[in-house]
């Protein structure tokens, strides 16, 4: 058993989108990050989430209706944010949605169908890390707007749980304030719910 293997997991830091640049990863490794991603705990074997790699052409048009959108929700909107919004979704070279199926009505609670959505996000963001690259899971306005999901295929009653944008980091990111283990990892002898 060698510790040394979680390293590049325990020092794991997102790099923000638009620090993410070319090259991303080849054909074969993002199907091996894809693979990797899509291996999460699922309970019920649900298969809960849904996974759309957005080439460059689907990213401009993505870009495009993220313009609209915005341009229709703030009609005072300056140029430079609308352009801004447009290249939104283009900052880095790979760029997935995952999204919700969540089965509506199943004995398996919606939460865990969505944590097991989030597990997927995770797992991109490990495996992207562990075969060199730098990624970030966002969410941002668009993820909530009914216009961006009806443009990508989503229905209005899923989720985007995740944009996850891939790349070669620009630069190291810095590191980032943690809560504090003690404050958040308890190891318990007794329940502190119950006297003692
Ligand atoms: C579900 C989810 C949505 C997020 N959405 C955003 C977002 O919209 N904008 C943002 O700046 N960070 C967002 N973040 C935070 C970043 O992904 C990331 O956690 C943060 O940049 C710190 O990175 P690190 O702790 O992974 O190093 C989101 C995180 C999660 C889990």
């Amino acid at each position: 058993m060698s510790l040394d293997r979680l390293t590049p997991l325990i020092r794991r830091r997102s790099v923000v989108a638009k620090h993410l640049a070319e090259p991303g990863p080849d054909d074969e490794i993002l199907q091996r990050i894809l693979a990797t991603g899509v291996r999460v705990p699922d309970h019920g074997k649900l298969g809960p989430w849904r996974l759309q790699v957005l080439g460059k052409p689907a990213q401009v048009e993505l870009g495009d209706v993220f313009a609209d959108v915005y341009a229709d929700v703030h009609p005072d909107a300056r140029e430079d944010q609308v352009a801004f919004e447009r290249a939104r979704p283009t900052r880095a070279p790979v760029l997935i949605v995952v999204s919700s199926r969540l089965h509506r009505e199943h004995k398996i609670p919606e939460v865990e169908q969505l944590l097991s959505c989030g597990a997927v996000c995770q797992n991109l963001l490990n495996a992207a890390t562990l075969v060199g690259f730098g990624a970030q899971w966002l969410t941002e306005w668009p993820a909530y707007d009914d216009r961006i999901k009806h443009a990508l295929g989503i229905q209005a009653d899923q989720h985007i749980v995740g944009f996850i944008y891939i790349g070669t980091p620009v630069e190291p990111p810095k590191e980032r304030t943690r809560p504090e283990f003690a404050a958040v990892v308890n190891m318990l002898d007794e329940l502190p719910g119950l006297s003692h």
